[in-house]
C-alpha cells in the first residue's frame, strides 16, 4: 500500500536523495502540492536543503543521518543516479523508493542501458563491453575511427567519455580511465556523426500511466548541455517516432518516475538510443514554463502513485539556455536589471554557493510563437546576464 498523500491528519513527506538544482525543482513542485520534503545531501544549504526544515546534511554515507532521513520520509525519490545500489537496497527494505533499486541498478551502466534496450530491437551505435587494450583495438578495427570510450557507470557532463581518433590513442584513453584512482568499467561505442542530438521526458507512475513530453533537440558544446529548443525542429513522424522509442526504454524497464531519454538523429533520420537519466531531466527545465504540467510535477505524481498530467505544451515555443558558470567566485550575478527587461524569459537560479567554470549555475527559458523567436528572446537575455 502506498502511503496517503492527502491525509489531513498526517503531513507527507517526499524524501529527496541529493540536494542540487534537479531536487530543488523537484521540492518547489512538491510543496506547492501540499507536500513537504525532507533533503539529504553532503553539506548544508544545497539549492534544495535551503527549502526545507527536514534537511539531513551528512549524505548517505552517514549511517545516522541516513536514518534520521529515511524516518523522516515517506516515500523517497533521487535526483542522480550515483547512489550506491547497496545504500539505495537497505533504504528500499524501510521506504517505497522510485525510481526502483532495480530500475537504478539496471541504467546505473551505459552497457547495460544499451544491452537492454537492444535487446528489444531500439536501435543503438555499436557499443561493446572493453576489459582491456586489445578490446579497445579490436573495437577500432571492427566499427573503424574515431569511437568513443565511455566510463559504464559515473559519468555525467561528458566527464567519463574520451573520443578514440585513431590506434595510437589507446594507449592515453586507457591510462586516463584505468589507471587513475577512479577507476572505472569501459565500454565503446561507434561515433555518431549526428545532424541533431534529441530528448524526450517520459513520466510513468506505479499503475503504468504515462505522459510524454514533446521530442525536444538539445545543443551541447564540450559535451555539456548548452541549450534546448521546444519542441525539436524536425518533421512530424520524427517528432512521433521519437516519443514512441523514449516511452518503450521506461515501459522495457518498469520505470516509476520522470526519465530524461537522450537520442541522436542521424542525417539519414535515423534515431538512435543514446542514454537514460531517471530523474528529472535538463532538457525537461523548459516544462516549467512551457507545458501544462512540468516534468518536476509529474515526477512528484509518479512516484506518489498520482494522476499524471498533461504533458502538452501551452505556448507554440520554448527556449531554455543554461546559465554556465564562468569563472569562480560566489554564485550570486552582478547584475540581472537588463536581463530582466526582456519579456517572456524566467530566470531560474538555483542558489548555489559557489561558481566553478562550466557549472551548471541557472537557467533562462523564453517562450515565443517560434522557436526563432523564443530562442532570440533567451538569447538577449544571456547577453544581458552579468556575472
Ligand atoms: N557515440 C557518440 N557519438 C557521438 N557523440 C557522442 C557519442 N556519445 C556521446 N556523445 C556526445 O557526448 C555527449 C555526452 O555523452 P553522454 O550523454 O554519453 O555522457 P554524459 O556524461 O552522461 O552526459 P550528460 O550528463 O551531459 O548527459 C552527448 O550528448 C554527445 O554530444
Ligand atoms: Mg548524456
Amino acid at each position: 500500500m502506498l502511503p496517503s498523500i492527502y491525509n489531513p491528519s498526517q503531513p507527507f513527506t517526499l524524501g529527496l536523495l541529493g540536494g542540487g538544482q534537479l531536487a530543488k525543482m523537484t521540492a518547489q513542485a512538491a510543496q506547492r502540492m501540499g507536500l513537504r520534503v525532507a533533503v539529504l545531501e553532503l553539506g548544508e544549504g544545497s539549492p534544495a536543503g535551503l527549502l526545507t526544515k527536514l534537511e539531513f546534511p551528512g549524505g548517505w554515507g552517514d549511517p545516522a543521518t541516513l536514518e534520521a532521513f529515511i524516518q523522516a520520509s515517506d516515500i523517497i525519490t533521487l535526483e542522480n543516479e550515483f547512489i550506491a545500489p547497496g545504500v539505495l537496497a537497505a533504504i528500499s527494505e524501510k521506504r517505497l523508493v522510485y525510481p526502483t533499486a532495480d530500475t537504478m541498478r539496471l541504467v546505473q551502466d551505459k552497457f547495460n542501458q544499451k544491452q537492454t534496450f537492444s535487446a528489444v530491437g531500439i536501435p543503438t551505435p555499436h557499443f561493446a563491453e572493453i576489459a582491456s587494450k586489445d578490446d579497445l583495438r579490436r573495437f577500432g578495427e571492427e566499427h573503424g575511427y574515431p569511437f568513443v570510450a565511455k566510463t559504464r557507470t559515473h559519468g555525467y557532463d561528458g566527464y567519463g567519455n574520451a573520443t578514440v581518433k585513431r590506434e595510437t590513442e589507446i594507449d592515453m584513453v586507457w591510462r586516463r580511465f584505468m589507471e587513475g584512482e577512479t577507476k572505472r568499467p569501459l565500454m565503446a561505442e561507434s561515433f555518431v556523426t549526428f545532424a541533431k542530438e534529441l530528448a524526450v521526458i517520459v513520466a510513468r507512475n506505479k499503475r503504468g500511466e504515462t505522459a510524454v513530453y514533446p521530442c525536444v533537440q538539445t545543443i551541447q558544446q564540450g559535451h555539456v548541455c548548452v541549450s534546448v529548443l521546444a519542441p525539436a525542429p524536425i518533421e512530424e513522424h520524427l517528432q512521433v517516432r521519437a516519443q514512441e522509442l523514449a516511452l518503450q526504454c521506461v515501459e522495457t524497464i518498469s520505470g516509476v518516475g520522470v526519465f530524461g531519454v537522450e537520442l541522436f538523429l542521424t542525417p539519414d533520420d535515423q534515431i538512435l538510443f543514446n542514454e537514460i537519466a531517471p530523474r528529472p531531466h535538463n532538457s525537461g527545465h523548459y516544462t516549467i514554463e512551457a507545458c501544462h504540467t512540468s516534468q518536476f510535477e509529474n515526477h512528484v505524481r509518479a512516484v506518489t502513485n498520482m494522476p499524471l498530467g498533461s504533458a502538452a505544451m501551452r505556448v507554440p515555443a520554448a527556449a531554455m539556455i543554461n546559465l554556465l558558470g564562468e569563472k569562480a567566485g560566489s554564485g550570486i550575478p552582478d547584475d540581472v536589471v537588463e536581463m530582466l527587461k526582456v519579456s517572456d524569459v524566467t530566470l531560474h537560479l538555483y542558489g548555489k554557493n559557489d561558481v566553478r567554470v562550466g557549472r551548471k549555475m541557472g537557467h533562462l527559458t523564453a517562450t515565443g510563437p517560434t522557436i526563432d523567436v523564443a530562442f532570440s528572446r533567451a538569447t538577449l537575455a544571456l547577453e544581458r546576464f552579468v556575472w
